[in-house]
């Protein structure tokens, strides 16, 4: 499973890129928002920071207008993926872009069914909202194994990048189900690099390791 990074802020994506952790990074305007940067800035120096898949999400409801913006944003840098909202404008302009050779990756995904028609539309990756859904007491990891079997049957290449990770159990359950990817905020994969045992069991064989030196 891939890790990405959900994140806008390029101090924190710097220090997980040179831990060798971070395989992509997706941002959504929220995200950018409170980056307090501006959008394009910002995402030239992610782009400069983490040699993999850049989200970059379009702002626009018209398929037109989103085509528009993002052509804009694919300047920016080769590795710029398109976001763009689960509408059906979204879908055309998803349509439009991967015919183009732009990779796109559709966002705001709640249901299984959404995920099949991301898939149709050819989108390069399909964002399910784990945690949201979790939010509104709907089980969100049983959303990740449902459009795993589906994309399995059908042989699907759209790849299923697990979202809206709020604990380090998400990230375990995404990747038991085969989600491709998993994209995570910074607070959270660093949780998954620790565990007490691993601090005690450090701490004694340190002690240990000082006893048999005045021997
Ligand atoms: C994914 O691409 C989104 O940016 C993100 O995972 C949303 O997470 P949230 O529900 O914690 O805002």
């Amino acid at each position: 499973m891939k890790f990405f990074i959900d994140s806008a802020d390029i101090q924190e994506i710097r220090m997980v890129s040179q831990l060798g952790l971070v395989d992509g990074v997706t941002t959504n305007p929220s995200l950018i928002a409170k980056s307090g940067r501006n959008r394009k800035e910002v995402l030239k120096e992610i782009c400069e920071a983490v040699k993999g898949p850049i989200s970059a999400e379009v702002n626009s409801l018209k398929s037109d207008e989103m085509y528009t913006e993002g052509m804009e944003l694919a300047k920016i840098h080769d590795n710029i993926v398109i976001k763009v909202p689960m509408t059906e404008e979204g879908l055309v302009a998803v349509r439009r872009f991967s015919s183009e050779g732009i990779k796109t990756n559709v966002t705001l995904v709640f249901s299984a069914l959404q995920a099949l028609l991301v898939a149709k539309a050819g989108a390069t990756m399909v964002s399910p909202f784990i945690g949201r859904l979790d939010d509104i007491s709907t089980d969100g990891m049983k959303l990740i194994e449902d459009i795993v079997r589906i994309y399995d049957n059908y042989d699907f290449q759209t790849e299923i990048l697990a979202a809206s990770i709020r604990h380090p159990v998400h990230i375990l359950q995404a990747a038991l189900a085969g989600a491709d990817i998993c994209t995570v905020p910074y607070k959270t994969l660093k949780q998954i690099a620790s565990h007490p045992l691993t601090d005690k069991g450090i701490e004694i064989f340190i002690n240990d390791w000082k006893k048999s030196q005045n021997v």
